[in-house]
């Protein structure tokens, strides 16, 4: 099944909330190879952003371990998870946290600022990411002069230029109309054609069935692991 991107092992994340214990992924094991389409899909309180911080290296496991492109991540310092979020993943989120201050342009040199690339390398592949996402003529604008699906557009540039062995996306579409959840769905799918691994959040069967390989969590624990047919068989 080719070379494995994320590596989940027996994942625990346990909140103690006074007396009661709440296992927010509890014991999750899960395989992502290059090149895969996931999405992760539950209902609310499932644990879905759990699992998301986690295989974003935003946060760590209580217990178990998650190897990322073959590094351990279980228990890296703050400082080791920023840097391999950086150098592998790139974010999508469900309210493109763009930086309002800054131009189009700048925010999606943002990650590369963080990575330590010059300048000029900077803009260059910044600018690069933009034309890919067809808002090239656009980057001096502002965040607020775009509509919500082309500040989605934006930030998917922005997510893709680090060249991210990773795209993680949580709820992509939450926030859009159904036509332009469709155009960020067909994005995405390009984008997997093109050989990007791709893992999408989502509550929503109607967006989960859209990756190739379905993956649902329920009371903090996998119960369906599969391709889309399957999946969409048993909805
Ligand atoms: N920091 C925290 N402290 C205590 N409990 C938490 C914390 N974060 C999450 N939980 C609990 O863990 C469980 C899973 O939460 P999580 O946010 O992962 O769900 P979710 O699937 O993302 O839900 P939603 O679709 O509503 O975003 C919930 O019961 C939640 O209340
Ligand atoms: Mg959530």
């Amino acid at each position: 099944m080719g070379e494995a991107l994320i590596e989940l092992k027996d994942i625990y994340k346990i909140y103690q909330m006074g007396d009661e214990e709440v296992r927010a992924n509890d014991g999750i094991t899960l395989t992502i190879y290059k090149g895969e389409f996931v999405a992760i899909v539950g209902k609310s309180g499932s644990g879905k952003s759990t699992l998301m911080n986690i295989i974003g290296a935003l946060d760590v496991p209580t217990d178990g371990s998650y190897y990322l492109g073959g590094e351990d991540v279980s228990d890296m310092s703050d400082d080791q998870l920023a840097a391999i979020r950086n150098r592998m993943i790139g974010f999508i989120f469900q309210q493109y946290n763009l930086l309002p201050k800054l131009n189009l342009l700048e925010n999606v040199e943002l990650p590369l600022l963080y990575a330590g690339v010059g300048r000029e390398e900077r803009q260059e592949r910044a600018m690069k990411s933009l034309e890919r996402v067809g808002l090239k003529e656009k980057w001096r604008n502002m965040p607020n002069q775009l509509s919500g699906g082309q500040q989605q557009r934006v930030s998917i540039a922005r997510a893709l230029a680090g060249d991210p062995s990773l795209i993680l996306a949580d709820e992509p579409t939450g926030a859009l109309d159904s036509r332009t959840s469709r155009e960020v769905l067909d994005f995405l799918k390009q984008l997997n054609q093109e050989g990007n691994t791709i893992v999408m959040i989502t509550h929503d069967n109607s967006i989960a069935v859209e990756a190739k390989r379905v993956v649902r969590i329920y009371d903090g624990k996998i119960n369906f692991d599969g391709e889309v047919e399957d999946y969409a068989a048993i909805i």
